[in-house]
């Protein structure tokens, strides 16, 4: 639980994205924080403080002057770890921009001085105004985090605009990160690869893999909030991409091998999670072929080996996986050996609940100096914080 002992007060100010404050809660509290809810007015207009207070178990507060002494708001704004603003209007960082103290939780504000993270939500010409711009930038000069607003409907229309609040998983992310023991990943860089390559036989026919990218997205998320900055070079996925990573979206193997050797240099680990297409045409079409009866016969030569192919920079952690069919710890080990890496991380594709497409893995990791470690079946965020365990000790 990474918010273990945390204490966390959410203000929610009154917009749409209030019932996503909701579920941010709930997220926050199986994460293992306290969390107190402080609410304005208008947040009060759209969710009734009952629904927070069953949630979190505590009292909402709203009001400056309903407390039993007069000086809540300074307690309320010393002791947390952590204020999250979510929803934040625009109204709401006017009056924290200028300094208003009006109600609890602008109080409470101005009289912050640690983390203060922000998640806007807005209509997007709210959010574009230049008044709104302004207020957002003096926040951030003054130190506060700004997650979102993202692209997509807003509550008038399903048009594509950004104002819209981040989810709940997104926010939770960031606030991981935000309270990261100090230790070995702020300022280390870490390169993840995630999902399948596609090799084109022509421009609507590829070969493929059923990678779906869970595990290296997972892997990408994870290591992104314990610190570090994170690329994630990612094939073709339907799967949403986490927010503060720098995602490049590749297609072929030769492709995910130039992405990758493009940012090797300064990279204090990389994670091969990704399944490379083995095998391209020997020629792509670059028409659609027509269908023919009966067979054709399609060569085929290999793709380039990404991992022994890298320059690797002094002290850069290699990680790669090694997904077998039947008992694989013999083939794993000879990865581990042939591909000059600090651990594999063996899974079966044949074994319920790991492998491609699904939201669990079992895997064992096999590591350059010492016995293998057997991991459980686990979900795959899970099995995603067990292998940075494993980086994090080898980090020079
Ligand atoms: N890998 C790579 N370049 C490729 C194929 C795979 O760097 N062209 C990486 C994978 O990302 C993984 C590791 O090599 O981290 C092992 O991949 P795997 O598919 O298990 O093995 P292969 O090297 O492809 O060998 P084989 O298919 O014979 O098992």
């Amino acid at each position: 639980m990474p918010l273990a002992g945390r204490h966390v007060v959410l203000g929610v100010s009154g917009g749409i994205a209030c019932y996503k404050s909701c579920m941010l809660v709930r997220r926050l509290l199986e994460d293992g924080a306290t969390v107190e809810v402080v609410m304005t007015a208008g947040a009060a207009e759209f969710v009734r403080p009952l629904t927070f207070e069953a949630l979190t178990g505590r009292k909402v507060l709203a009001s400056l002057w309903e407390r039993d002494h007069a000086l809540a708001h300074i307690g309320l704004a010393k002791t947390p770890d952590l204020i999250i603003l979510a929803p934040a209007t625009a109204q709401l960082l006017a009056r924290a921009a200028q300094g208003q103290a009006d109600d609890l939780l602008t109080a409470l504000l101005l009289a912050r001085t640690g983390p203060v993270l922000c998640a806007p939500a807005m209509n997007d010409a709210m959010y574009a105004h230049p008044a709104t711009q302004a207020n957002i930038k003096t926040l951030a000069q003054r130190g506060w985090r700004f997650v979102g607003p993202e692209t997509g409907p807003l509550a008038e229309g399903p048009s594509e605009r950004q104002g819209r609040m981040s989810e709940p998983e997104t926010i939770l992310a960031a606030a991981q990160r935000l309270l990261a023991p100090a230790g070995r990943w702020q300022g280390r860089t870490v390169v993840v690869t995630a999902g399948p390559t596609r090799e084109h036989l022509d421009p609507v026919r590829v070969i493929t893999n059923p990678s779906s990218g869970r595990m290296g997205i997972a892997l990408s998320e994870a290591a992104w909030t314990r610190g570090a900055e994170v690329i994630l070079i990612v094939g073709p996925t339907d799967l949403p991409l986490p927010s503060g990573v720098k995602a490049v979206r590749v297609e072929t193997t030769a492709d995910m091998q130039r992405a990758v050797q493009a940012v090797m240099k300064g990279a204090d680990a990389l994670i091969m999670a990704a399944a490379p297409a083995d095998y391209r045409p020997l020629e792509s079409a670059p028409t659609k072929r027509p269908r023919a009866n009966g067979r054709i016969s399609v060569q085929l030569e290999a793709t380039p080996d990404i991992l022994t192919s890298l320059k690797r920079p002094k002290g850069c952690v290699m990680v790669g996986f090694a997904l077998e069919t039947g008992d694989g710890l013999a083939k794993a080990q000879q990865k581990l050996q042939d591909k000059r890496l600090d651990f594999v991380v063996l899974n079966d594709a044949l074994e319920p609940g790991a492998g491609f497409a699904v939201a669990t893995n079992k895997v064992t990791i096999l590591r350059k100096d010492g016995a293998p470690v057997e991991l459980p079946l686990l979900p795959k965020r899970d099995v995603a914080e067990r292998i940075l365990d494993a980086v994090e000790q080898a980090l020079t």
